[in-house]
């Protein structure tokens, strides 16, 4: 198969934060690999823009070293790191105060195209986006990019989004949710929209229930102080799970375009349910050794934050009445392993009576590792021994399905900048999705915050708390294995 990379446009891309943790891990990794690949015209500029006195030199040789620590070997040559870095510069700004900003106006070059990402705390981005349009930086083509949280719960996210929107059209706003960026996350719309075999089974009368697993091994380890005020409820539900469910339950949008794709997902999350107290599960990590367990490592024996979730949901409306979601997500599990899991009804009658067992179709949609799809079809055992029945997998391994391509498959934000660059909203969440999301949200975290609730203790390396099995159990189902 032949790789077809369709370079984007000339562009200037301003990265406020430019020394910052995201920026070395991702942003500057991303960018590099989608010029290593030629995506990226060679007369593109990325401007990192932070607080530290440095020079272009200097910020070139920061790059260099974060290009060395986070791109593999075998994806950067020596002659790539030097093109890309004849486009990299840098201005020491205030975002507070009047510093760097004149220099900064006269390093963009007009008619190409301009972004700005604010890789900084969201209380930047008023005094921020202020200053661009005071030094006519920011002009109404121009795009910004944001990164999660989009605020705590509703009201600071609609501050937020005031904020944004006081001085930039939502069609300028890019939220990156970088789920949305993964390669099986948009397979997702491909395989119930591309083909005809699924989408007639997608519902309420096929479908039994739906399984969202995104389960991690690390902990919260050195990121304690942001985590414990957010938990995996904000972290992780609110957002990620969150979009993984949208793409799963929404209606087919008319169009693969921004707004119809977002219009559908906003309705999926405007259908849900308030969830009952008892189909929540929340747990805390423990561990043995010192210093390891999530009291410990956030720093506060009370905490009643959560590192791992189960719920169940329900989505009120024709095509999913009746048909529970389960998600869960948590830290310090069994292994990294994240799956959607739609499990089929039973067939209507079986034929091959009691001794053949249960059986059920489930197609499972992986997001890591190895992304693929499985789709179980229940055969016939071989062998003699009459007629016994086992559950195969029809396994596609998109590594092994597209051989050098599947390596190669950009990683979610260098997907997404490059979406930025040509205009693309569709996989960005819009303002009123973030809302309705925490509008949603609230209510589930104000209400175990006034009961009092304690986070169940969890060992590390389990599955989470005992209880998270039992949501599933009571109703006779239950959850698929984490894999290692
Ligand atoms: C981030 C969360 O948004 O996503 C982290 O803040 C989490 O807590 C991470 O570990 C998971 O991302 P991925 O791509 O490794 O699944």
């Amino acid at each position: 198969m032949v790789s077809r990379v369709i370079p984007v446009d000339n562009f200037d891309l301003v990265i406020f934060g430019g020394t910052g943790d995201l920026a070395r891990r991702k942003i500057l990794p991303g960018l590099f690999r989608r010029y290593h690949s030629g995506q990226m015209p060679p007369e593109a500029r990325i401007i990192g823009a932070a607080r530290s006195e440095m020079d272009r030199k200097g910020y070139q040789a920061e790059v260099k070293a974060a290009l060395e620590e986070f791109v593999p070997k075998g994806s950067r040559s020596d002659e790539s790191i030097k093109g890309f870095l004849e486009g990299i510069d840098y201005v020491t700004i205030d975002a507070m105060g009047e510093g760097g900003w004149k220099e900064l106006s006269a390093m963009l070059r007009p008619d190409v195209v301009r972004a700005f990402y604010f890789s900084v705390a969201p209380s930047l981005f008023g005094p921020l986006a202020e200053r661009l349009h005071g030094h006519a930086c920011a002009g109404p083509t121009c795009r910004i990019v944001v990164e999660k949280p989009f605020g705590r719960d509703l009201e600071s996210a609609k501050a937020l989004n005031a904020t944004l929107r006081s001085h930039f059209d939502e069609s300028q706003i890019y939220r990156i949710d970088h789920y949305l960026g993964k390669e099986t996350v948009q397979n997702l719309m491909a395989v119930r929209f591309g083909n005809v075999l699924f989408e007639p089974l997608w519902n309420a009368q096929y479908i039994d229930h739906v399984q969202i697993t995104v389960s991690e091994s690390v902990g919260v380890d050195g990121r304690g102080a942001y985590y414990d005020k957010s938990g995996a409820m904000r972290d992780m539900v609110q957002n990620h799970l969150m979009q993984l469910l949208c793409l799963t339950a929404m209606e087919p949008p008319s169009r693969f375009d921004p707004d119809a794709v977002r219009d559908e997902k906003l309705k999926v999350i405007r259908a849900l349910d308030p969830v009952k107290p008892e189909d929540i599960v929340r747990g805390q990590y423990t561990d043995p050794t010192k210093g390891r367990a999530y009291l410990e490592q956030v720093g506060d024996p009370d905490s009643r934050t959560e590192s791992f979730i189960a719920m169940k949901l329900a989505i009120s409306n024709w095509r999913w009445a009746g048909v529970p979601f389960f998600l869960r997500t948590g830290k310090r599990l069994k292994a990294r392993y994240s799956e959607i899991a739609i499990v089929f009804k039973d067939a209507p009658h079986s034929i091959f009576g009691q001794r053949a067992g249960q059986h059920r179709n489930v197609l499972t949609i992986r997001l890591q590792p190895n992304e693929g799809m499985d789709l179980f079809v229940t055969i016939k055992e071989p062998g003699p021994g009459g007629m016994r029945l086992v559950d195969v997998p029809l396994d596609m391994s998109f590594a092994e399905a597209l051989g050098p391509d599947a390596e190669d498959v950009p990683d979610a934000y260098e997907r997404l900048i490059m979406d930025v660059i040509r205009g693309n909203q569709t996989l960005f969440m819009r303002g009123d999705e973030v809302e309705a999301a925490w509008a949603w949200t609230d209510p589930l975290i104000n209400g175990w915050t006034e009961r009092g609730d304690k986070p169940l203790p969890y060992e590390t390396g389990s599955t989470g708390p005992e209880e998270a099995a039992m949501l599933l159990h009571r109703d006779g189902r239950r959850w698929r294995e984490i894999r290692p």
